[in-house]
């Protein structure tokens, strides 16, 4: 099977990254959202992220014109009828994402596939919403989307071989780099990268640190190219939370218990750079 055109479910900071690398990769984008100014939204910052890349050469204005021209906007979900292949990126919530997964399962051809850019839910519980439970597969892009070179592959017990070679061989499509990970809550990048930045607001909550202080030490001294609060707002502290949740419950494990203060602030509304307020204040 040949993708040609190619569904997001999900217009927001990940949205919007998958429907530019694959316009850029020559595919036909339907990027869809619940609402025109989430679309809107989402196609400004593509549009913004083009625009810069004309100016710094990288690109040409034509091009720049082909990959809008490819990028369709949607707000009803019975356009993905037309997709070979559709990522679903909306918000880190279950019911949510499977009541997406039912409605794809019916809308889409029967030979396409859907993929979830879940960051931490497993693949098999989300494909057993679906009577296609050998075309639903992992696809996790990382933040922000245009620059970060990895995406994780993940194969439910159900994924056929067919799938996961074809998710594969869009990642490189798309310039990046796969890496396989098996079925189980966080899988492997957030199975690491999210009990440190836990455990990172853990030594803020228990005042062993400044921010500033605990974001200073991870990047000058473990070279990571910024620290574990400032990349909890790029984030978004209620998808950190989410999968916090997902980690403590899916292993049944006190060790992956979410910080107190992290979910204090998620329940201000302190969400990150997304909110003007995480860690750091942003304008
Ligand atoms: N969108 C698109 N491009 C962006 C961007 C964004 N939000 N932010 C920065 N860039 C681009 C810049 O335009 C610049 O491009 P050029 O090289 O073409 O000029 C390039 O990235 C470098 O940017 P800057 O010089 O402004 O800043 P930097 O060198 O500090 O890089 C960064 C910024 C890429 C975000 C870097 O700090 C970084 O890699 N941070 C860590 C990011 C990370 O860990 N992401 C994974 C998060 S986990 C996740 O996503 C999965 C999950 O499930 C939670």
């Amino acid at each position: 099977m040949e993708v040609k055109t190619f569904g997001v479910v999900g217009a927001g900071q990940m949205g919007n990254g998958i429907a530019q690398v694959a316009a850029m990769s020559g595919l036909q984008v339907i990027m869809n959202d619940i609402k025109d100014e989430f679309v809107q939204k989402g196609l400004q910052n593509i549009t913004n992220l083009l625009t810069k890349a004309v100016e710094k050469g990288k690109m040409s204005a034509e091009e720049k014109d082909a990959v809008l021209g490819r990028i369709k906007p949607s707000v009803d979900l019975a356009d993905m009828s037309s997709v070979d292949f559709v990522v679903e990126a909306a918000t880190e919530n279950e019911p949510i994402k499977f009541q997406i997964f039912k409605n794809l399962d019916s809308i889409c051809p029967k030979d396409a596939i859907l993929a979830s850019n879940t960051s931490s839910i497993p693949i098999g519980r989300i494909a057993a919403q679906t009577q296609r439970p050998d075309k639903v597969i992992g696809m996790h892009f990382m933040n922000p989307v245009p620059v970060m070179k990895l995406v994780e592959v993940i194969r439910a017990l159900t994924t056929s071989d067919e799938t996961y070679k074809l998710t594969w061989d869009l990642s490189v499509r798309f310039g990046k780099t796969p890496a396989e990970s098996s079925d189980y809550p966080g899988f492997i990048a957030n199975r690491i990268l999210m009990p440190m930045i836990n455990e990172a607001v853990y030594c803020l909550y228990h005042g062993v640190g400044t921010r500033e202080d605990i974001d200073t030490v991870m990047k000058l001294g473990m070279n990571h190219p910024m620290g574990p609060l400032a990349l909890a707002d790029l984030i978004g502290l209620d998808t950190c939370l989410a999968i916090m949740e997902t980690l403590f419950v899916g292993f049944s494990d006190s060790k992956y218990r979410p910080c107190p203060l992290l979910r204090k602030y998620v329940e201000a509304g302190w969400l990150g750079r997304k909110t003007g307020r995480g860690f750091y204040e942003y304008k």
